[in-house]
């Protein structure tokens, strides 16, 4: 099928091509490169061997989405574009509500006057309440976002589900991330992320590389077993498989569906640090600081309907999370810069 990926120059997008390519299918990228280089492409290229059309702009330009739409055949939408650091939309809200809703809603209109009526959409484990008993089920509760990014998510979620249930054509599939981590294991693709890192994995490479001094390890007093916070992370090959299975499961099913792309397992913080060492020979120095605030102390899904509704599930594990991202950090130490 051709499937038009939106933000599919960034990190979970490129792998998820590769995937697609790898699968029979034929992947349009749409991408305004704001947080992105298209140098990710040529390297999706070496992987695969197949030329991905590139088409840079924005998701929230519909004269551009006609004309897309109007000038090749597309079969289904994986819709990854969107901002989504956490802290920058605290900062610029309006800049993410604009941003992640208006490209949504765009997007579906045009869609919908095209008369191409399947959405895959990038959710986050953002959107689940945090009162909610562990592992996270799609039918847990959802709401009481700390932050604007995670509303993003939750309204972007609801926008969808109105557009399933006015027009029965559609087909929704929201797809709630649990901790994407890793890289292709070639190492030609990979996250890099701009400036200092947020998240866990990538500041651990870049203080393994040396780019950064220590790691600080956001709270020991947590109730969990090392006293440190506990993710699900999941391979970001294991993930974009995952939107392969959504996209061929909305072939034959409408409505909308909401699944969990998580392995089930929590890791601690300090069990990745010493995984990373153990797996990469490295050595992660880090010391033990404040919570950071709108932190959970255990975050983890149960998979078990992506597995029994899509047949999907993870296979790489915490090594190879480790190894994967390493490698991709030592062979390209500046991202895609060089
Ligand atoms: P990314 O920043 O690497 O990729 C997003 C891409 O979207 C970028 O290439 C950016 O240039 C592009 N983009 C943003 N706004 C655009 C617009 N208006 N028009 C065109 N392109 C636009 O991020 P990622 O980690 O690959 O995440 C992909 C999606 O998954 C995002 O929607 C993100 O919120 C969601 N998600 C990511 C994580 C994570 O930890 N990485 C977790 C949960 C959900
Ligand atoms: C964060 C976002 C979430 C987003 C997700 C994307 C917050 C509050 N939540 O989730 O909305 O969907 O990223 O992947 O920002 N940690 C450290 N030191 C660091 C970085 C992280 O100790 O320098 C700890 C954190 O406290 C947490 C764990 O590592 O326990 C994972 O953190 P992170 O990678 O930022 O992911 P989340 O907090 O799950």
């Amino acid at each position: 099928m051709n499937v038009l990926v939106t933000g599919g120059t960034g990190y979970i997008g490129s792998h998820t091509c590769v995937e697609l390519i790898n699968a029979g299918h034929k992947p349009i990228v749409l991408d305004n490169l704001c947080n992105s280089n298209p140098e990710s492409l040529n390297r999706v290229r070496e992987i695969t061997g197949e030329e991905v059309p590139f088409i840079e702009g924005d998701v929230c330009n519909e004269k551009l989405l006609h004309e897309i739409f109007s000038r090749h055949s597309i079969d289904c939408v994986i819709h990854f574009a969107g901002l989504k650091a956490v802290g920058e939309s605290v900062a610029k809200p309006l800049e993410y509500y604009q941003n992640n809703l208006g490209s949504t809603m765009s997007l579906c209109r045009v869609m919908g006057a095209h008369n191409v009526k399947k959405i895959i959409f990038s959710s986050s484990a953002t959107v689940y309440s945090g009162d909610n008993e562990m592992p996270l089920r799609e039918t847990s509760k959802t709401g009481n976002c700390t932050n604007p990014y995670g509303w993003t998510k939750y309204m972007c979620e609801q926008i969808l589900r109105d557009v399933a249930k006015a027009d029965p054509e559609w087909s929704v599939v929201l797809l709630r991330y649990f901790n994407p981590v890793g890289a292709h294991k070639s190492g030609l693709i990979g996250e890099h992320p701009n400036g200092i890192p947020n998240n866990l994995m990538p500041y651990i490479s870049q203080t393994a590389i040396g780019k950064r001094d220590h790691l600080s390890v956001y709270g020991n007093d947590y109730d969990t077993p090392d006293g440190t916070g506990v993710r699900d992370y999941i391979h970001v090959v294991d993930l974009a498989r995952g939107h392969v299975a959504a996209a061929n499961y909305m072939m034959n099913h409408k409505g909308e569906s909401v699944f969990n792309l998580g392995t089930g397992h929590g890791y601690s913080v300090l069990d990745m640090v010493h995984a990373f060492e153990e797996a990469n020979g490295v050595k992660v120095p880090y010391e033990i600081a404040p919570r950071r605030p709108g932190d959970l102390a255990t975050c983890y899904a149960d998979p078990t309907k992506s597995r029994e509704v899509l047949g999907w599930g993870a296979e790489f594990n915490q090594v190879d999370m480790c190894r994967d991202t390493w490698n991709w950090q030592s062979k390209n130490p500046n991202g895609y810069d060089e």
